[in-house]
């Protein structure tokens, strides 16, 4: 492929809104209501198509966030207290509340664009744990981006969304973010979007460690394995703070298929035991208390949970298993009428397949496959490979501005979710220290940044141009892997094996290798220390010295070569961050075997930011406010 016939598209646009999923879909519904009010222009572009993009493409069993705040249950305090508990404390209040007091308005406009969501015989929610109802929401995407494209088709010639185009880099001028650059992966297209405010939304971080599946289930992961950093990379090239970037998320899902826990924990009230039978979350109890106060907390941090289940497994006592025979058996029992337990068997299992139907169709092929019936036989459960999201029970991502009533004076600086680069928001699993958004809160989210991002456009209304020769080195740069191919892949007769470069699987292959094995991942029962991070970090600095050999025969490879240099900065900046925390504070999602237990002075934020200028590391700790 011949990278000099690449045409040059020139999008010029106010608010850029990078991503697809769920929070650029709130972005994008909001901010087209306050461009249409100010005249303003509003861009969208995803790399696949939003119908089916991001983390809730397969769908979703339940929405994790919803407050119900109108029937007085629960308050946005109660919701606050959760999310810093569940993370071990690290959390922003300010930003959490922020999403929390929204959300339930953004649930109800999924309801009214058509999602079905479970009711009860009075028309209430059903309910599957306190923050979480039951949807039906196989088509929970395709239902949220249609509202989310209706809103960019309303402003007319001044929305637009493009899909299958990558970003690769933001564009820059003068500590201000103004655009990003990128390729169409189907056309010999290099896009170049101009902006007065860029909202970051291109989602978590998959397949950064070696993950469980191999070979042809190589693809399949709990987190889609399309997002790949892009949001992490684009920040941090930025010059932007981020936070967290130590805090992975480990879940413990159904094994090989990563089926959901959730409905199986709150709804069916499943337990989890050993091989042996035993409830280790009750036998195991005493554990909690070396990390108090959250060890006592109820729930109990999600992280902890896993942690109790990974010493069972180093003793010996796995497969772990999820009793959903026993759970099932156990509702049914509390129904004397003989007839009425029959048929509320049947809606079990109907409901216990459909959990799996709406959002791991996988998970249902696997029990298909195996024989496995719920209500019979119990099925194993197992801790995933680490995944870099804020969405769930983890917290990296950039370091962004609170909401003004909300956030203490060091917390805003002027528009909420802004970055520290000025233009440049963040939302989503792009923004870190705000845990548990999950899809609702995600959207949200983006409706927050969305509205914010357009203020900032009506406030610096000159348009910031950067120059033909920035985009000319850009261009360059961003096809170079297609060269590089084209120069030498005749030399040998294997495509794939070449001393002149290296092909984007070999280079992720080899990242997920460093850090499985010296930034504690699956195969090492996730621990780590400060030699082995040392060690990890020195091996870091050869691949970014050979990333530049990489090599693409065609748009997806190219693709996957940006791919896999997003998931390096990534990984960088979690290898740096996990060694400057000098303590263990989620032993379930790594523990540092040199620092084993939780240090009072690490009761704060661990920051990191990449200088532009220099190329520098600045590692930054932040009070708790
Ligand atoms: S999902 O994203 O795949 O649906 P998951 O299965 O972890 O998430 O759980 C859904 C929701 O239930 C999340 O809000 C999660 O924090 C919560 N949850 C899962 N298991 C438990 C548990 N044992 N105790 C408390 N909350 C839980």
């Amino acid at each position: 492929m011949n990278a000099d016939s690449f045409e040059t598209v020139i999008v010029e646009t106010d608010l850029l809104i990078l991503g697809g999923g769920m929070a650029a879909c709130g972005a994008a519904y909001e901010a087209a209501h306050w461009a249409k009010k100010h005249n303003q222009r509003v861009t969208l572009v995803d790399k696949a198509a939003m119908e089916r993009s991001g983390a809730v493409a397969m769908g979703l069993s339940a929405i994790n966030l919803y407050l119900g705040l109108k029937n007085g249950k629960n308050t946005v305090e109660d919701y606050v207290s959760y999310v810093k508990n569940d993370l071990m404390g690290i959390a922003r209040k300010d930003l959490v509340a922020n999403i929390a007091r929204h959300v339930d308005s953004s649930v109800h406009l999924f309801e009214k664009w058509g999602l079905p969501i479970w009711k009860d015989d009075d028309g209430n929610y059903v309910n599957e744990g306190r923050w979480q109802i039951m949807i039906h929401g196989e088509s929970y995407k395709n239902i949220v981006s249609e509202a989310a494209k209706n809103a960019l088709r309303e402003l007319g010639e001044h929305g637009s969304y493009h899909e299958r185009i990558f970003i690769t880099e933001p564009l820059v001028f003068e500590d201000r973010c103004v655009g990003a650059v990128g390729f169409s992966v189907r056309e010999n297209k290099f896009y170049v979007f101009k902006a007065k405010a860029v909202l970051d939304s291109m989602g978590g971080a998959v397949h950064i460690f070696r993950p469980r599946s191999v070979g042809e289930g190589l693809g399949r992961s709990w987190y889609p394995p399309f997002n790949s950093g892009a949001s992490t990379y684009f920040t941090l090239k930025s010059g932007a703070e981020m936070t967290c970037q130590e805090v992975r998320f480990v879940p413990v899902r159904f094994k090989d298929s990563y089926g959901p826990v959730g409905a199986w924990f709150l709804l069916f009230k499943s337990k989890a035991t050993n091989a042996k039978g035993e409830d280790y979350m009750q036998t195991r109890a005493g554990e909690l208390d070396k990390w108090a106060p959250y060890g006592s907390t109820k729930p109990t941090p999600t992280n902890l949970r896993n942690y109790l289940m990974l010493l069972e497994l180093e003793e010996g006592n796995g497969p772990i298993f999820m009793r959903t025979d026993e759970a099932i058996q156990e509702l049914v029992a509390q129904i004397p009428d003989e007839k009425e337990a029959k048929r509320k068997m049947k809606e079990l299992e109907s409901e216990a397949w459909e959990d799996f139907l709406d959002m791991t169709i996988s998970q249902a092929l696997n029990w298909a496959s195996h024989n496995i019936m719920p209500e019979e036989t119990p099925s194993e459960i197992s801790a995933c490979e680490p995944y870099f999201i804020s969405s769930h029970s983890g917290a990296s991502g950039a370091w962004i501005s609170g909401p003004e009533d909300l956030a203490p004076g060091e917390h805003f600086w002027g528009y909420d979710n802004m970055t520290t680069v000025q233009g440049l928001f963040a939302a989503g699993d792009a923004s870190g220290a705000s845990s548990h958004k999950f899809s609702s809160g995600s959207f949200t989210e983006g409706r927050i940044a969305g509205k914010a991002a357009i203020a900032f456009c009506m406030d610096h209304p000159e348009q910031v141009d950067v120059s033909d020769e920035q985009i000319a080195t850009l261009k360059e740069q961003v096809l170079q892997p297609l060269k590089i191919f084209e120069q030498h892949h005749g030399y040998t007769n294997d495509e794939d094996v070449n001393p002149h470069y290296l092909k984007p699987k070999m280079f992720m292959f080899r990242l997920q290798k460093i850090m499985d094995e010296y930034a504690g991942g699956a195969s090492v029962g996730f621990k780590t220390s400060e030699a082995l991070l040392t060690k990890g970090l020195e091996y870091l600095q050869f691949m970014k010295e050979d990333a530049e050999k990489l090599a693409a025969g065609d748009l997806n490879e190219l693709m996957r070569c940006w791919e896999n240099v997003h998931r390096m900065w990534q990984a960088e900046s979690h290898l740096r961050t996990v060694l400057f925390r000098e303590e263990t504070r989620w032993p379930g999602y790594y523990f540092r075997t040199d620092h084993p237990s939780m240090k009072e002075d690490w009761e704060a934020f661990a920051n990191c930011r990449w200088a532009p200028d220099s190329g520098e590391w600045i590692m930054i700790k932040r009070e708790i406010l």
